[in-house]
C-alpha cells in the first residue's frame, strides 16, 4: 500500500483528497485536524501502522505495520443528512458488513459500533465531530479492520473476543481492494441515511436480536432484558427484565450477551 496505488485503486470513486501515511499516531486524530483545515467531503486519510490508535472510550486499538485496514473519513454533511447524523454509525457499520458479505461472510453488528464475525469481534467504527458554534461543520468516521491474524492483540487485553478476514477466510485479502469496496458501499448507501430502508438493513444484521443482553452503562448502571431493536435515531431498545421498554443512547455503554456475561463471570475476566 502506497500513495500511489491508492490513489489508483480509488480513482473511479467520488471522493475529496486521499492521503496516506506508512505510520502515524491515529487517522482519526490526523482527519480531524484535517477537517479543521477545511478538507473537502469525503477526503480519506489512511495509514499502513497506527501508534496511538483509539477505539471508543479512549482505548487503544492496535494496528501493527502491514495486518489491517485502518483509515478515516472527513464527511461535510448536508443540511439534509444532519438531522440523521447519530444513524451514520449504522451506515459505516453497514457499508463494512456488506463488502464482508461480498466474501461470503455472515457479519453482524454489534451495537453500536462492532462488526462481528463468528460472534468474534473483526472491525469497528469511531465516529467523532467538529464543530463549528453550536452546529456539526464535520464527521470524523474511523475504521478499523483486521485484516491479518496479527492484527488482533492478545488476550490478556481484549475485552471482547476478537478475530480477522484472515481467520475467517483462511487467506489474506487485498487491503486496497476492501478499502475500496468498503468506501464504495458507503456512497452507495449515504444517500439512504435518512431512510428506512437504512433502519430496516441495520436491524436485520443486529447482533442478539431477540437475545437477553445486558448493558452496562458506567457507574453501576446495568439494564438487563430481551435486545428488541433499533430505533429510528440509532438508539437501542431492550425489554428489560420487568417488561418495561427500555431505551439506551450512545455514551459509554458495553453491550454483552447474556451467555458471555456467565462466562466470564465463571472465569473471573
Ligand atoms: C472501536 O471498536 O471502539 C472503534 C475502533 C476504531 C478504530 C479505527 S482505526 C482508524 C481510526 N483511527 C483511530 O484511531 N481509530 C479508528
Amino acid at each position: 500500500m502506497n500513495q500511489t496505488s491508492l490513489t489508483q485503486t480509488l480513482s473511479q470513486l467520488p471522493l475529496g483528497e486521499i492521503r496516506y501515511f506508512d505510520s502515524i499516531g491515529s487517522t482519526n486524530d490526523e482527519a480531524l485536524k484535517w477537517a479543521q483545515s477545511g478538507a473537502r467531503d469525503m477526503s480519506i486519510l489512511v495509514a499502513d501502522e497506527q501508534t496511538l490508535g483509539r477505539g471508543r472510550m479512549d482505548r487503544p486499538w492496535f494496528t501493527p505495520p502491514g495486518t489491517a485496514l485502518a483509515f478515516s473519513m472527513v464527511l461535510r454533511p448536508t443540511l439534509d443528512e444532519k438531522p440523521h447524523l447519530s444513524r451514520l454509525v449504522g451506515l459505516a457499520a453497514l457499508s463494512i458488513a456488506q463488502t464482508l458479505q461480498t466474501f461470503r461472510l455472515s457479519p453482524q453488528i454489534k451495537w453500536p459500533n462492532d462488526i462481528l464475525l463468528n460472534q468474534r469481534k473483526v472491525a469497528g467504527v469511531l465516529i467523532e465531530l467538529v464543530w463549528a458554534g453550536d452546529e456539526v461543520a464535520c464527521v470524523v468516521i474511523g475504521i478499523g479492520i483486521n485484516v491479518l491474524k496479527r492484527a488482533v492483540p492478545g488476550t490478556d487485553i481484549l475485552r471482547f473476543p476478537a478475530t480477522s478476514l484472515e481467520d475467517a477466510l483462511g487467506n489474506a485479502v487485498d487491503r486496497e481492494n476492501l478499502l475500496r469496496n468498503t468506501l464504495s458501499a458507503f456512497i452507495d448507501l449515504r444517500p439512504q441515511l435518512g431512510g428506512d430502508l437504512l433502519m430496516n438493513k441495520w436491524g436485520e444484521l443486529l447482533a442478539y436480536r431477540g437475545r437477553q443482553v445486558r448493558v452496562e452503562m458506567g457507574g453501576d448502571r446495568t439494564v438487563a432484558g430481551r435486545l428488541e431493536g433499533i430505533l429510528s435515531d440509532g438508539s437501542l431498545r431492550i425489554r428489560d427484565d420487568n417488561g418495561k421498554s427500555v431505551t439506551v443512547n450512545f455514551g459509554d455503554v458495553r453491550l454483552r450477551p447474556f451467555t458471555d456475561i456467565l462466562k466470564n463471570k465463571a472465569t473471573n475476566v
